[in-house]
């Protein structure tokens, strides 16, 4: 499985990446929000000066044209931008008009197995499923990643990645590796946690304490 960052704040992706775990971000506007800005230009650019791999920004239009020229524009930000749509009709005629474009698309806000089914037979190179939204809606989130990993299994015609998104803990980390989803975009927060253990630290001391108490006879 592979770790996307979920989060617009460059000092966590600057440090995130220097552990050399992370394999894209993903950014979407309420995360460009927290930053404070809303020039999602510069901020993509800084992000893709660090990061070599695949980088989504979402678009904000509506309607199928827009969504289209607003791509357009934002894939030429950087070579490893990819386009986040969300799973509407338009978004739907959007992504099958830029994936014959070569244009990547994300294809978001997928909360059942076949919106995520849409988005790949219309040529999204990413589905993203939000696990911890539909946990909140009483819904088991997981289940759905684990429901479309197995239909998109079934097609291997189709290229599309499944995402794990809205990912809120280390236990959703740790589901999305058993099943075997392609990426988990996860919060920094989430990431460090998931590098923690009381146990390690309890080690560390205890080997530098023995250490240290034949060091100084
Ligand atoms: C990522 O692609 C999504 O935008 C993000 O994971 C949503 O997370 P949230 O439900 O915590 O806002």
């Amino acid at each position: 499985m592979q770790i996307f960052l979920d989060t617009a704040n460059i000092d966590e992706i600057r440090e995130a990446a220097q552990l050399g775990i992370i394999s894209g971000v993903t950014t979407n506007p309420s995360l460009l929000s927290k930053e404070a800005t809303s020039d999602y230009e510069t901020v993509t650019k800084k992000i893709c000066s660090i990061v070599s791999g695949p980088v989504s920004v979402e678009v904000l239009s509506e309607d199928a044209d827009s969504m289209i020229e607003e791509a357009r524009a934002k894939a030429s930000w950087a070579p490893n931008v990819n386009i986040k749509i969300p799973i509407t009709a338009d978004g739907l005629r959007a992504t099958s008009a830029l994936s014959k474009e070569n244009i990547k698309v994300n294809m978001t806000l997928c909360f059942s197995e076949n919106q995520a089914l849409l988005g790949a037979l219309a040529g999204a190179t990413y589905v993203s499923i939000f696990v911890g939204r539909l946990d909140d809606a009483g819904h088991d989130g997981m289940q759905v990643v684990q429901d479309t990993v197995a239909i998109l299994d079934n097609y291997p015609e189709l290229d599309a990645q499944v995402i794990a998104a809205s990912i809120r803990h280390t236990i959703h980390c740790t589901q999305a590796a058993m099943i075997g989803v392609d990426i988990a975009t996860v919060p920094y927060k989430v990431l460090m946690q998931m590098i923690q253990h009381p146990m390690t630290d309890i080690g560390i001391k205890r080997f530098l304490a023995d250490w240290e108490s034949v060091a100084n006879k």
